[in-house]
C-alpha cells in the first residue's frame, strides 16, 4: 500500500468570502472522474479554485481546462481581449513582456466578456513568472454582494436589464465614462442587455451582474436615475468583506467562475516580469 503523503488530493476552503485551494493534483495528467466532479462542486460552492504547483504546456493547460467546458469563442464582430479581426487566440498571453496583454497597470473589478452576447462561464489563469511584489489579483463574490443588498434595492433591481458597452470598441485614449449619459453619441456596434440580477446557471444563486467601471446603461431608466442607481450598487459591491486577495506563486492556476465573481488586478512595477496564460470557457445566455 502506498503511504499517504502531503501531496494527497485535497480541496481546502479558504478563510475568505470565496475560494478553495486544491493541492495534490497534477493538472498535466488525466484526472479521475470523481475528482473532476468534486472540483465542479467546489467551484459551484466557492466560485474560484486555486491549483498549486502546476507545470504545464499550453496543450496540457487546454486539456485540463476542457474537463470543465469547451473553449470560449466570441462572435467575429465582438472584440474581446487579444482579438485580432475575426480571431482570438486560444491561449491568451497575460503578460507585461513579449507582446502579451494587460501591461502592468491596475485593472478594475470586471467579469470577462460581460459585454458579449454569451459571456464565458469561467477563465483559468496560469502563473509562469510573478513579480516579487504587486500584481495580486482579487476575486469578489457577487452572490454575497447581491444577498447583502437591502430588500428595497433587491425589489427595485429585480427585473432590470443592463447593457455593458464593449471596452475594446472604445478609443483607448478617450474618456472612460462609467455610465452612458449622452445617448446622442451613435453606437458603433450592437449591444447585449443582460439581467442585472443574474441567476447562476448551475447553482441557481442570484448574483449582482455588474462590473465596477465599464460604461453601462440600465435599459429603460432615465440616464440620471440609472447612473445614480449604478453608482450606489458599485459602492456597495466594492467592499473588502466580499473579496479574496490572491498573492501569486509560480505554478498557480486559478480557475474562476465569471458567472459568480468579479476580478481586479493590482498594478505592479513594470520593471518586473509577470507572465501568465489564460484560457476562457464557453458560457450560456444569461438569465
Ligand atoms: C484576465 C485578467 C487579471 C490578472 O486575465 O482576465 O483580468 O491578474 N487578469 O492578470
Ligand atoms: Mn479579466
Amino acid at each position: 500500500m502506498p503511504t499517504l503523503t502531503l501531496s494527497e488530493f485535497k480541496i481546502t476552503e479558504l478563510d475568505a468570502p470565496l475560494g478553495a485551494e486544491v493541492t495534490g493534483l497534477d493538472a498535466s495528467q488525466s484526472v479521475a472522474p470523481d475528482v473532476i466532479l468534486q472540483l465542479k462542486q467546489a467551484l459551484r460552492d466557492r466560485h474560484i479554485l486555486i491549483f498549486k504547483n502546476q507545470n504545464l504546456t499550453d496543450e496540457q493547460l487546454l486539456n485540463f481546462a476542457f474537463y470543465f467546458g469547451s473553449l470560449y469563442v466570441p462572435p467575429d464582430d465582438v472584440p474581446v481581449l487579444a482579438s485580432k479581426p475575426g480571431v482570438t487566440p486560444v491561449v491568451i498571453p497575460i503578460s507585461n513582456v513579449d507582446n502579451g496583454y494587460t501591461g502592468s497597470g491596475e485593472i478594475p473589478f470586471h467579469s470577462d466578456h460581460l459585454w458579449t452576447p454569451y459571456p464565458s462561464s469561467g477563465s483559468l489563469l496560469y502563473a509562469i513568472e510573478v513579480p516579487p511584489e504587486g500584481g495580486d489579483t482579487y476575486w469578489l463574490n457577487l452572490n454575497l454582494a447581491y444577498e447583502t443588498l437591502d430588500e428595497s434595492t433587491k425589489e427595485r433591481i429585480a427585473d432590470l436589464e443592463l447593457i455593458t458597452y464593449n471596452p475594446f470598441l472604445q478609443d483607448p485614449n478617450g474618456p472612460r465614462p462609467k455610465y452612458r449619459l449622452d445617448k446622442s453619441i451613435p453606437l458603433i456596434s450592437p449591444v447585449f442587455p443582460h439581467p442585472l440580477v443574474r441567476t447562476h446557471p448551475e447553482s441557481g444563486k442570484k448574483i449582482l451582474y455588474l462590473s465596477y467601471s465599464n460604461e453601462v446603461e440600465v435599459v429603460g431608466l432615465d440616464p440620471q436615475e440609472g447612473a445614480e442607481l449604478i453608482e450606489q450598487l458599485r459602492e456597495h459591491l466594492n467592499q473588502p468583506r466580499f473579496y479574496y486577495q490572491h498573492k501569486w506563486s509560480v505554478g498557480d492556476i486559478v480557475y474562476w467562475d465569471n458567472q459568480a465573481t468579479l476580478h481586479y488586478r493590482q498594478a505592479f512595477d513594470p520593471n518586473y516580469r509577470r507572465v501568465m496564460k489564460r484560457v476562457s470557457l464557453a458560457g450560456s445566455r444569461p438569465f
